[in-house]
């Protein structure tokens, strides 16, 4: 990541922003940049320096995961332990993010600090993050087969009167056991009429046969994540899917299709958006479709840019998007299959290798 420090300083100077330094405290940011994923800590870069500011428990972690950097030891109040090695540095002006900063720093500082602007600065790092370079591809393909190994294993113990909560178990104990660090985010196993809710969090609900049960799961390794869904139907005691079951099921794995197949550089995240949805308009079914199409993948599940109506932003080869779209019917249930996708100069890479068919168990 050491090349990461000069493409932000080249496009500071680029964009013409007016700050002598920026003041990073997005924590995603912040590991993007120095490679340092302590739990608190910001960052501060001038022309000339780059400092981690960080307390006690990670200036040793600090000091090895950010070479080049100079580390700075914070003790409490934080806050007000920053400000010397600010007013040493005689900034005229420093960048912020705005969407993160907390008022009480920012009101705190601007205070203390009188010799020194504080400005809101648009999101640089963020938008660097929006394209992943070969190190952040080779993490978010080794999440995403880890999340696939894990719903595989899954599949193999999945019986009829296992609780939700069970499924979802298994399925984070498989991913810790395949080399996740973490999972992603709170499971989803959302079965028969539950599946109605696009977010159902495992519950203690028992999965029966004849039910569709959604899940939706991701890991995290080295910071970045993966996220997938996949839709089963539950067998056993004869049960077979009903056509209503599988007619769902077949227009939302178009739906995925077609947003999948317009996926490539120079097309828009609405395009995206709209290739998908129009399936859904097509059976007059638009109004079951409850959220947007997908969302860019890395160190945040969900990342910009994001496949939506009003979302302009070009696509562009390294993103890695989900494409996700569900339907979804109160007191029914619902169908999403999510998968995540590298785009590439050609058009996109489907990383996960599991197959979208409807899986009968
Ligand atoms: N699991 C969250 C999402 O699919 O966006
Ligand atoms: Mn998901
Ligand atoms: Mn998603």
């Amino acid at each position: 990541m050491s090349d990461r420090l000069p493409v932000l300083r080249d496009l500071l100077k680029k964009e013409g922003l007016p700050y002598d330094g920026l003041f990073i405290t997005r924590p995603e940011n912040r590991a993007y940049l120095s490679g340092f994923t302590g739990s608190f800590g910001y960052l501060l870069i001038t022309a000339s320096e780059a400092l981690v500011f960080t307390d006690g428990r990670y200036v040793e972690q600090a000091a090895q995961q950010a070479p080049g950097w100079k580390v700075i030891r914070l003790t409490r109040p934080f806050e007000q332990s920053v400000i010397p090695e600010i007013k040493r540095l005689g900034l005229a002006s420093i960048g912020f993010e705005a969407d993160h900063l907390s008022y009480g720093d920012y009101t705190f500082w601007t205070d203390k600090i009188k010799e020194t602007q504080w400005l809101p600065a648009p999101n640089l790092v963020t938008r660097l993050r929006q394209r992943k370079d070969q190190l952040e591809i080779e993490s978010l393909r080794q999440a995403v087969e880890i999340a696939s190994r894990a719903f595989e294993n899954l599949l193999g113990l999945l019986k009829p009167g296992m609780t939700e909560r069970e499924a979802a178990a298994e399925l984070e104990y498989g991913m810790r056991k395949f080399g996740a660090d973490a999972i992603a985010f709170d499971t989803i196993v959302a079965s028969g009429t539950r599946g109605a809710l696009p977010h159902g969090k495992a519950s203690d609900k028992p999965i029966a046969s004849g039910e569709l049960v959604t899940f939706d799961f991701g890991a995290r390794l080295n910071g970045y994540n993966s996220d997938i869904t996949r839709t089963i139907f539950m067998g056993g005691n004869g049960k077979q899917p009903s056509q209503r079951q599988r007619q769902i099921y077949e227009l939302v794995l178009e739906s995925q299709l077609a947003g999948i197949a317009a996926v490539r550089p120079g097309v828009s995240a609405s395009a995206v958006d709209r290739a998908s949805r129009t399936v859904f308009e097509k059976a007059g079914l638009a109004e079951y479709y409850l959220h947007s199409t997908g969302h860019n993948l890395g160190r945040e599940v969900h990342e910009t840019p994001f496949l939506m109506p009003n979302d302009n932003s070009l696509l562009e080869a390294g993103m890695v998007l989900t494409v996700e779209p569900g339907l979804y019917f109160s007191e029914w249930g619902g169908v999403r299959i999510e998968d995540d996708l590298l785009v590439t100069p050609e058009g996109a890479e489907v990383l996960p290798r599991l197959s979208r068919e409807l899986i009968l168990l």
